[in-house]
């Protein structure tokens, strides 16, 4: 449902911008937007793409680096031009030079039409942990050790979870045309409950999105259980 979602777009505006997510939940939804290109019904040749994050540290090479995974996931797979497949630097100490390019490179590509999210444990999305003020730009985020132990599950140890992270801000997602936030599995009920219709506040930033016009949230049975 939530590829079904994306690939109209596509098919809407062909030369549409994309933002990206990562994390198990779109691992399905971008195997179908695969199983669509390869059926020939839609084509990613005029697309362009953003990223929510990347891990400080990792290379784009690094099996666990966000850049990896949309590649393994879906740019490798399909005819996107990667030079237009955007996922913010994570090397280099320069945070303000990666969040100064970044936000004029989306602003230059006309603002993103869609915006893709999973949800953390936590409330977070992107990587913009719980705080106590919403971060507008991207930005450089120390993760909480909640984070940190969800995410371990792809990594060999603990001990090799990045402690920091680049991610789009509160505001440049808000600034996306359509939101479209997607979460599986009993885990996530509560917290999919609490953005949904708990007090919008940072400390669960994904209840930001109650202030967006235009969210579609696509949900499995379980995650959708605590809603009514
Ligand atoms: C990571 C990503 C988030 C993602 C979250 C949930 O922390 N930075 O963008 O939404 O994981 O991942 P999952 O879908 O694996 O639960």
């Amino acid at each position: 449902m939530a590829a079904d979602v994306i690939a109209t777009c596509v098919a809407e505006k062909p030369n549409c911008v994309l933002g990206l997510a990562t994390g198990t939940t779109p691992i399905g939804l971008y195997a179908d937007l695969v199983s669509d290109y390869k059926a020939g019904k839609i084509s990613f040749a005029n697309v362009t793409s953003f990223n929510l994050d990347e891990y400080v540290g990792l290379a784009g090479t690094h099996p666990q680096s966000y850049r990896y995974f949309m590649n393994d996931n879906l740019f490798d797979h399909v005819d996107i031009d990667k030079a237009r497949t955007h996922v913010p630097d994570g090397t280099g100490d320069d945070d303000q030079r990666v969040s100064d390019e970044y936000e004029a490179a989306i602003r230059e590509a006309g603002g993103v039409d869609i915006q893709l999210l999973g949800i953390g444990p936590n409330g977070h999305i992107g990587f913009n942990e719980p705080c106590d003020e919403f971060p507008v730009r991207t930005h450089r985020v120390e993760l909480t050790e909640s984070t940190r132990k969800a995410n371990s599950r792809l990594f060999d140890s603990i001990d090799e979870v990045p402690h920091f992270a680049r991610t789009m801000g509160i505001g440049t997602i808000m600034r996306a045309r359509k939101i479209l936030l997607v979460a599986s599995g009993a885990g996530k009920a509560e917290i999919v409950r609490k953005a949904l219709y708990g007090p919008v506040t940072p400390r669960v930033p994904a209840s930001i999105l109650q202030f967006h016009p235009d969210v579609t949230v696509v949900v499995d049975a379980e995650a959708g259980s605590r809603l009514d």
